[in-house]
């Protein structure tokens, strides 16, 4: 029974070491785009992409939560164009190449 668990359990290390290689070599980074994130979004959107309601106020917009399903539902590409491009009271950012692909999964990361 020992032995069975040992082996159960270094099984899920390899597997876990080696999903965890191939996501940082393909994978945009999330923890990278919520640093950039940090920097040039929170003071709109808040922290963990909740809104700022007072920044809200002041632009008379309705800031939805990062991580609703209104939000969520839209595909990376828009995502990325209603950052470089602007959306509604948005104007555009200048974020662009992997920071844009890293602060887009630094956004899935928030998904309810
Ligand atoms: C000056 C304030 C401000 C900053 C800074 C800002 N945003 Fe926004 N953002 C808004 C407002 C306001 C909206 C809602 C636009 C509307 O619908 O009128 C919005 C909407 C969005 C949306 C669309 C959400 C939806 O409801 O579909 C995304 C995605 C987004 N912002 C991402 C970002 C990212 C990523 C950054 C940082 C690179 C950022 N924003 C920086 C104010 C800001």
């Amino acid at each position: 029974m020992k032995m069975i668990s040992q082996s159960f359990i270094s099984t899920c290390f390899v597997l876990g070491v080696a999903s965890l290689s191939a996501a940082g070599a393909f994978a945009a980074d999330a923890a990278a785009g919520k640093t950039l994130y940090t920097a040039k979004c929170r003071t709109c959107h808040g922290a963990d992409g909740i809104g700022n309601p007072g920044m809200a106020k002041a632009l008379s917009a309705e800031i939805k939560p990062l991580g609703s399903d209104d939000v969520q539902k839209k595909s990376d590409a828009d995502l990325k164009s209603n950052v470089t491009a602007g959306v509604g009271k948005m104007k555009p950012i200048a974020v662009a190449g992997g920071d844009l692909d890293n602060v887009v999964a630094y956004i899935r990361s928030l998904k309810k």
